[in-house]
């Protein structure tokens, strides 16, 4: 029995639709509102809600507050080198040549930074950085961002309609030639559906990482739906394997496991130390120690646990008593209060137990690195649902930078885009085809999502985790095809409660689409590399200096590799000249 049949749907149509209200999204709106745009941004959280309120410990950008040495050059060497060489080069130049003018801004925009004495953005270290350069508000900068960027978008009086599901993106394909001309979107209260037309598009809508069983995403954010719509719209994805791993996420109580414990904490001097009392990281890079990589401090969190040297509760200690109250009241009051009031743990006084937990997509929708357009005309993507800047491992503090440096540019593109375009496109075939798909999924079933979306976490921690193998990706593979079959059966019911039963079916094929093309990139990649360690292959091979692309054939994924970009003539000397600076004794004022 089908509960719901819409002939009818509401018609909106702008310029420039944004997909997201995260920070990239409202980067996105505002400039291309500043490019004379009419510009509708929807999301489908509440829109101080969305998932950039979770970071949490600062944004980078070389302003030599702290280290008037650092310089742009040596933020791009730490990026590539750090992201093992499979980065797009030319993504990270961008990045960080623009990030200083993006924090500027923000500044001026009356963002609450940290100050040093002498009235400078203060900066902070954070893992293989060799320079302080993480601007931060406390460690809730993700929040203070996105209010402030919010306040912006306010002011312009740029649209927002929050709780609005987007299921599809409208694509009209001519041969080879895809055009993509808006969305079909529902209210996700009263089930009320438009049809968003546009000239251009910006999908900003977050990564994936939400489908391992430990997360940093809550739950019902970063579900894997840009990937699902974009892989759909005929984009393709690269190096979706590549999914960083914080070290340290909290392990209990059960329902906030994998709830972020910013880096800042190590930043600010935390020690990471197991059950027999050892800091430990002196084992793994001693010069670096908690203030390593990412992927490194994160392996070696993961193997103190699995060879029996960890916390009852699965975990590692993470101390920062020894700074004092006061100062871990300024510099990480989130952290005093997320511990204090989940488990009655003062931080300042005891230490908490923190274990690896999935954190970010580094892969994603592949984009133009100047324009940060898709495959697909009119369609362009910021933020953590594109792939290019961080490669194989993200360095603390550069996921903030990106989506202010490419949430700009994407805005700027698609404002652009639609400048130039005589007419506004609507087919209407393709609308129907899109509300058919919806009536469909809306129907009695004998499954539910919600169990679904827990067996494609558990699947995913257990045969996709931080270390891999052959046999454990195929029987992960195996297993998701089992869940996929039975998602054609899932009961959606719209209910008083409104209509996310619907919602949920939508999260849970985002989550099957993005375990999918995760499972076969990793396959694909017969190496360790940075957040993929496999098992069986454990050292990296230089022949696989390449990014794995997927891309949807006849509604199939398939999967392809690409040899990675070279850098240019003139970064290729201070990438020669690299060299871990030491930061042993900087480490605090
Ligand atoms: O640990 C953190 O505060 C996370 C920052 C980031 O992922 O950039």
């Amino acid at each position: 029995m089908r509960y719901y049949k819409m002939k009818q749907f509401r018609t909106n149509a702008c310029n420039v639709l944004i997909i997201g209200s995260g920070g990239a999204g409202l980067r996105a709106a505002i400039q291309a509102h500043e490019d004379g745009s009419e510009v509708l941004i929807i999301g489908k959280r509440i829109r101080n809600d969305a998932h950039t309120t979770l970071a949490s410990g600062g944004i980078n950008a070389v302003l030599g507050s702290r280290d008037p040495e650092d310089n742009w050059k040596q933020h791009f060497v730490d990026t590539y080198q750090e992201g093992y060489n499979i980065a797009d080069p030319k993504t990270v130049e961008i990045l960080v040549k623009d990030a200083p003018n993006r924090i500027n801004e923000l500044d001026e925009w009356g963002m609450p930074f940290a100050k040093t004495e002498d009235g400078k953005l203060d900066q902070r270290y954070f893992g293989a950085h060799t320079y302080r350069r993480t601007c931060y508000a406390g460690d809730y900068t993700g929040r203070a961002i996105l209010n402030t960027l919010l306040k912006k978008v306010e002011e312009l009086k740029i649209p927002i309609i929050d709780l609005m599901y987007v299921s599809e993106l409208l694509v009209d394909k001519q041969g080879s030639e895809k055009h993509c001309f808006g969305a079909l979107a529902f209210d996700i209260v009263t089930g009320e559906r438009t049809v968003f037309l546009a000239d251009s598009v910006v999908l900003a809508a977050g990564g994936h990482t939400r489908i391992w069983r430990r997360s940093s995403s809550r739950r019902d954010e970063n579900t894997g739906d840009s990937i699902r719509l974009a892989l759909k719209a005929g984009c393709m994805l690269a190096d979706m394997e590549m999914v960083q791993f914080h070290p340290t996420g909290m392990v209990h109580p059960e329902s906030l496991a994998g709830t972020l414990v910013t880096e800042a904490v190590r930043g600010e001097g935390g020690h990471l130390i197991n059950s027999k009392g050892e800091r430990y990281m002196k084992n793994y890079d001693p010069e670096r120690l908690e203030l390593s990589t990412r992927d490194r401090v994160a392996l070696a969190n993961y193997n103190e646990i699995i060879e029996g040297r960890g916390t009852e509760n699965n975990g590692v200690f993470l101390d920062i008593s020894h700074i004092g109250k006061d100062v871990i009241l300024e510099k990480l009051p989130r952290m005093y209060r997320q511990f204090m009031e989940s488990q009655m743990l003062d931080i300042s006084k005891s230490p908490m137990e923190v274990a690896p937990t999935a954190h970010y997509s580094m892969g994603g929708v592949v984009v133009d690195a100047e324009t940060h357009s898709t495959h697909v005309k009119g369609l362009y993507a910021a933020g953590e649902c594109t792939t290019g800047v961080h490669g194989a491992n993200r360095l603390g503090g550069n996921s903030l930078a990106e989506i202010l440096v490419f949430g700009k540019i994407a805005g700027h593109e698609a404002s652009n885009y639609s400048e130039n375009l005589n007419y506004q496109r609507r087919n209407k075939k393709i609308i129907m085809n899109a509300n058919k798909t919806l009536d469909d999924l809306t129907s009695n079933g004998d499954e539910l999502a919600r169990p679904l979306q827990r067996a494609v976490r558990d699947i995913m921690w257990e045969y996709c985790g931080v270390i891999r193998d052959e046999k454990g990706l195929k029987k992960g593979l195996l297993e998701l095809k089992k869940i996929k079959k039975a998602s054609n059966n899932i009961d959606v019911r719209p209910s008083a409660e409104g209509f996310i039963d619907l919602a949920l079916a939508l999260d849970l094929l985002g989550s099957i689409e993005s375990a999918e093309s995760t499972i076969l990139c990793a396959m694909e990649r017969k190496e360790s590399r940075g957040a993929h360690q496999r098992k069986d292959y454990d050292k990296i091979d230089e022949k696989q200096n390449v990014n794995y692309i997927v891309e949807m054939i006849d509604g199939k994924q398939m999967i392809s590799s690409k040899r990675v970009k070279t850098i240019s003539r003139e970064l290729e000397k201070p990438m020669k000249n690299y060299k871990n600076i030491s930061i042993v004794g900087r480490l605090l004022e």
